[in-house]
């Protein structure tokens, strides 16, 4: 199956997870820009569309789409890129970094609802929606230290343990 990853991501974890599942499935990928990349003021909805892709979305088995989740929205920039798109996506995969963790992901701000919106989005064209909680990465007695999940991103020394574990699970699955 043609794979292409596509993501958004302003501090690097997002990047970083698009980088090893490119890697993981030896496919293309390119990050999506906005053409004005303000989070302030896309969170408040102002955005501006993305620039143009380099890569032709239509001639992809599977687009697997990978950002942040910032206050429980899916972010304008990859929701502006699905629905410019919708026609010519043949499946999605939507896959995040983000700072709620499974526990709390039908929570007002969780990747849950996020997810939710996602699928309604895209209908059967969604495929699977993995989240991989910044959490994973931080110590056990941390989990619940919000200024420490800000200043935490994923990275080689990091991505160890669970997260490893879940990631090497989730790529199996998209080979089959
Ligand atoms: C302003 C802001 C709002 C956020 N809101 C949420 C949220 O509602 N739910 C969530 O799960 N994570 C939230 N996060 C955490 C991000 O999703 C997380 O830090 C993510 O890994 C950042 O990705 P990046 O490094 O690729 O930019 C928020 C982060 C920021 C900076």
């Amino acid at each position: 199956m043609k794979s292409l990853v596509l993501y958004y991501s302003q501090k690097g974890s997002n990047r970083y997870l698009a980088e090893r599942i490119a890697k993981a499935l030896q496919c293309e990928i390119e990050p999506i820009r906005p053409r004005m990349d303000v989070p302030l003021l896309m969170m408040m909805g102002v955005h501006f569309g993305n620039k143009k892709l380099s890569h032709e979305v239509g001639s992809y088995d599977r687009i697997i789409l990978c950002g942040p989740i910032w206050t429980g929205q899916f972010i304008a920039p990859l929701r502006s890129f699905v629905k410019r798109n919708i026609a010519n996506i043949k499946q999605l995969v939507f896959v995040t970094c983000c700072g709620s963790s499974y526990e709390k992901k039908d929570e007002k701000f969780g990747h849950g609802m996020v997810f939710k919106k996602v699928q309604e989005l895209l209908g059967d064209k969604c495929v699977g929606c993995q989240a991989f909680p910044i959490g994973l990465v931080m110590p056990a007695d941390q989990k619940e230290n919000g200024e420490l999940m800000m200043k935490t991103h994923l990275n080689d020394g990091n991505f160890k343990g669970e997260i490893a574990e879940r990631f090497e699970e989730f790529v199996r699955k998209l080979r089959t």
